[in-house]
């Protein structure tokens, strides 16, 4: 035993040794982090960029390191081209149910059996489809923080500063769309982001660009209007949400029919919901919204049940739509997609948690679309709610190619009658025909001691209402107008032009801004075909199921212009951890450091100058 891990050690040694008399330059490994607190109008936002060169032999190896930071947005778009038809899915002449469908994969001998060759082909067929793909460049500004070849034998750290000018910019949130489980129709999607990348410049002339952390601007909003309180009332007639090219699909084509058929749309109920909200509909992160939302019903064929409530922010695509629409596609939704997660310090309170020996810190982000549910009935036909703001919130903001909306989410689940479920389901196909009465209690306590007949409703909650087939779910929404910090100051957007744009300097320098001069550029065809227009997938429901692994895997699409924007850390993080770490003592020694470099910066006045 012993001998043979001498003899491992001894290779190990020799290995390294070999190695190491063959070093060259290609072995070098910078690393280069940033960490720095958010940007904001009229500010100047401090920052670290910290440099990591291994292995040992290299630390001679940098002649410089210089730092930029720069605004990129992006946008892209498919649709449909000026009068293209897609092809129907027709029914297969061989109506044999493959057996490779059937039982485990839910497909049922006497299903129709359809033909989605031709539909499914046309999805990555350019004589069908438009595809545009560009990205705009909205400023980049650079500074050289190492240089003379400094002595990386240990990490260095050198501070800067990002004074931004008196302008708005747009908030950062990470996109993590981009997988798809079905060939993609229409689409449209944008990204933007505020990334540093530290620019290092080797001894023997190479230069190497790394990402070294993204970062968000924190727009201001003039206070709201005075006085605050004043109340808002909206009433909105709740629809089912209709997705037109959903119609292409057999499937669905048929689920409508048969809707329609034993529940006409002219006979159901018609629901408006009256929305007040007590302190108006212009709010802040964190803030209630407190109000009432009373549903009007007809009387028709379909009745009320839960309704729910959900605060929620999406993004409307407007320049995706836009090129859509002066391209042809005349049935191109504005699409508003959901937002993906807000680039902020709220998203990450787990790393902050202190250490008290009872509960480990687990990852849990705040919910970004908190919600609630009421049950409704014919007799109490309103909800008074208080639903929280979330901290996070990201302010509305209309970027170059897409905009953040905040809304508030209507969703009236609408009983019908078991007739109609019979009609539509047939008398297996209605599972729930005994589930929920149409007028379901409303009483606590029956509810409770009905909850106690079960083996899953925990002792004293209310017993939920099973997930019954035998309803509609009805939508619709209302805008609530979510603002920045309040600033008086008073702050352009930063599409107007000649504005300037946010410059990294060295703490001590004088601050002199540059107007922005953005600079668009289309993204090569080849590359966009890449992303939108592959074959992949199927829109056949027997197929999908069966290939659900092909979709999974093939969950990210190729990389865009994009993928670089969250790269390295979010750089305000860091800066947190920074700042709590000496609030705790942690970084005690280096925190007298920092002061005196601080110091220095702090009582130095930045003269706020533009330079055409
Ligand atoms: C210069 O050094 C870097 C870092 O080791 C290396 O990646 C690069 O290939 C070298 N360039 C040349 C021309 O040797
Ligand atoms: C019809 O389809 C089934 C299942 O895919 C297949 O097994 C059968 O051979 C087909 N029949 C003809 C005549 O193509
Ligand atoms: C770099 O710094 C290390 C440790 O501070 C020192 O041992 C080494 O000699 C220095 N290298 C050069 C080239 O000055
Ligand atoms: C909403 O509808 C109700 C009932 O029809 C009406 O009384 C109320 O004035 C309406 N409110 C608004 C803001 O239109
Ligand atoms: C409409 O109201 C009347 C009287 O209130 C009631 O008899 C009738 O059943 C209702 N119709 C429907 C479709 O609910
Ligand atoms: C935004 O406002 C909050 C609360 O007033 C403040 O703590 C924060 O520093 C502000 N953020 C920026 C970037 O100005
Ligand atoms: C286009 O795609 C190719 C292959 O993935 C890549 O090498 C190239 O950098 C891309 N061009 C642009 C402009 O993104
Ligand atoms: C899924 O993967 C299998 C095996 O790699 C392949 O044979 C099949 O054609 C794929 N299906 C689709 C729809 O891409």
């Amino acid at each position: 035993m012993k001998n043979f891990a001498t003899t491992a050690l001894l290779v190990a040694s020799v290995a390294v040794r070999a190695r190491s008399s063959s070093e060259v330059d290609a072995d070098c490994k910078v690393q280069a982090f940033v960490r720095a607190e958010d940007l904001a109008p009229d500010h100047i936002s401090h920052g670290d960029l910290r440099i990591k060169v291994k292995p040992a032999h290299c630390a001679d190896r940098v002649a410089s390191v210089a730092l930029r930071l720069q605004l990129d947005e992006f946008g892209e778009v498919k649709h449909l081209r000026a009068g293209a038809v897609l092809p129907e899915i027709e029914m297969s002449d061989n109506q044999t149910v493959s057996p490779d469908f059937l039982g485990f994969y839910g497909g049922s001998a006497n299903d129709i059996v359809y033909d989605y060759g031709a539909y499914d082909r046309a999805m990555s067929d350019p004589a069908f489809w438009v595809v545009k793909a560009e990205e705009r460049r909205a400023w980049s500004t650079e500074v050289v923080l190492f240089q003379n070849n400094p002595n990386f034998s240990k990490p260095m750290v050198a501070a800067f500063i990002v004074a931004s000018p008196a302008v708005n910019y747009p908030p950062a949130v990470k996109n993590y769309r981009g997988g798809d489980s079905q060939p993609i129709r229409r689409h449209a999607d944008s990204h933007l982001g505020y990334h540093y990348v530290a620019v290092v410049e080797f001894t023997n002339g190479t230069t190497v660009e790394l990402p070294a952390g993204h970062t968000t601007f924190v727009p201001t909003s003039p206070p709201p209007p005075p006085p605050p309180g004043v109340p808002f009332s909206w009433n909105v007639t709740l629809g089912e949400n209709k997705v037109h090219e959903e119609l292409d699909l057999p499937q669905d084509k048929k689920n409508l029919a048969d809707r329609q058929r034993c529940l006409p749309e002219e006979l159901r109920s018609v629901f408006v919901a009256e929305v007040t909200l007590e302190e108006g509909n212009v709010v802040r992160g964190g803030q209630m919204l407190r109000g009432k939302v009373t549903v009007h019903a007809t009387n028709g064929s379909t009745t009320m049940s839960d309704i729910r409530i959900t605060f929620r922010a999406t993004t409307n695509e407007h320049w995706a739509t836009a090129q859509a629409v002066t391209g042809g596609d005349d049935k191109f939704e504005p699409s508003s997609q959901g937002l993906g997660r807000p680039v902020c310090v709220d998203e990450y309170a787990y790393v902050f948690k202190e250490k008290d020996g009872t509960t480990p810190s687990v990852w849990r982000s705040p919910s970004l679309s908190p919600s609630l549910q009421s049950r409704l009935r014919v007799a109490k036909p309103y909800f008074d709610f208080e639903l929280e703001v979330p901290k996070s919130a990201v302010p509305d903001f209309s970027a170059f190619y897409s905009s953040v909306e905040n809304w508030l989410e209507l969703r009236l689940d609408v009983l019908y009658s078991q007739d109609a479920d019979i009609c539509m389901n047939g008398v297996d196909g209605s599972r729930c025909a005994d589930a929920e009465d149409e007028n379901p209690t409303d009483d606590a306590f029956e509810k409770t001691e009905e909850g106690l007949w079960d083996s899953h409703t925990p002792v004293g909650q209310a017993v939920e209402p099973r997930n019954c087939r035998r309803r509609l779910y009805l939508t619709g929404k209302v805008r609530i107008n979510v603002l920045g910090n309040i600033s008086t100051q008073s702050v352009d957007h930063y599409l107007k032009s000649g504005l300037p744009s946010p410059v990294i300097l060295l703490p001590q320098a004088d601050v002199v801004f540059a107007v922005a001069h953005p600079a668009t550029i289309v993204e090569p065809i080849a590359n966009t075909s890449a992303r939108l227009l592959s074959p992949q997938g199927t829109f056949d429901p027997h197929q999908s199921r069966l290939n659900f692994y092909n979709f999974t895997r093939r969950a990210a699409r190729a990389p865009g212009p994009s993928s670089r924007y969250n790269g390295g850390s979010y750089t305000g993080l860091l800066w947190k951890k920074k700042v709590v770490a000496m609030e705790r003592g942690i970084l005690l020694s280096e925190a007298a450091e920092f002061e005196a470099e601080a110091q220095g910066e702090i009582g130095g006045q930045h003269a706020f100058v533009v330079t055409p």
